[in-house]
């Protein structure tokens, strides 16, 4: 199976180089916090943000239609495109709702590995907080990605605000700090599992991130 799993906390890195590198190696690209957002738009739709109960079951009936084109891909809901919408600050917020309901990531996780399996012949990088170890444990290449919290934050800010000031940052810290607090009660993304290779990206480049994961992919 040539899957590439891609693991880390937010402003890691890991949708950049994740997404590059399917690129250079011309395969499927797999972004599952996208599919979490998706999750709950839907689920904000149905009105059920604050019904657990009804997350997963609404899941198994999502819509959602995804092209796993690293240059552009898009999520379909029900015919409609929701990406620009997945990438809302009004997503983000409720996000962690869907992502910390376990009956709603067993459905989310079947529907990616079935993406995974359908996609392994040609070769596809997953991404995401529980790829290496749950959704992809068996993937051909494992990493996690990692930077400091100082570098993950000024990298949020500078793609949310547009600068890394500490106004900025300041913005920032509540949503990567509270969401990855939140998150990693259900999914283990600061610690590389063995078999993961961890790699540090605070004081490299996109470019050199992305060279060395294209190195692990060569070595694999
Ligand atoms: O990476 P992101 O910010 O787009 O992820 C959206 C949310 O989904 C975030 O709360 C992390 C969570 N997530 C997860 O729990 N497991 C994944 N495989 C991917 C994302």
């Amino acid at each position: 199976m040539t899957v590439v799993a891609i693991d880390g906390p937010s402003g890691s890195g890991k949708s950049t180089v994740a997404k590059a590198l399917a690129n250079q190696l011309g395969w499927a690209y797999l972004d599952t916090g996208a599919m979490y957002r998706a999750a709950a738009i839907w689920i904000d739709q149905a009105g059920a943000l604050d019904q657990p109960d009804r997350m997963a079951a609404l899941i198994e009936q999502m819509p959602l239609e995804i092209s796993l084109d690293p240059v552009d891909q898009r999520f379909y809901l029900d015919g409609v495109d929701i990406t620009d919408a997945i990438r809302t600050s009004a997503t983000s917020r409720v996000v962690s709702k869907v992502a910390t309901n376990i009956p709603s990531r067993h459905v989310l996780v079947a529907k990616q590995q079935q993406l995974a399996a359908a996609n392994a012949a040609s070769g596809i990088v997953v991404e995401g907080r529980d790829i290496t170890t749950v959704v992809a444990p068996d993937a051909a290449v494992r990493i996690l990605l990692t930077a400091s919290p100082e570098a993950r934050l000024r990298r949020r800010a500078l793609e949310q605000h547009g600068q890394a000031d500490s106004a900025a940052i300041a913005a920032t810290t509540d949503e990567v700090i509270r969401r990855d607090r939140d998150d990693s009660t259900v999914a283990q993304f600061m610690d590389a599992p063995p078999g993961v290779t961890l790699l540090d990206t605070t004081d490299l480049s996109i470019e050199e991130a992305v060279a060395a994961a294209l190195a692990l992919v060569e070595q694999a």
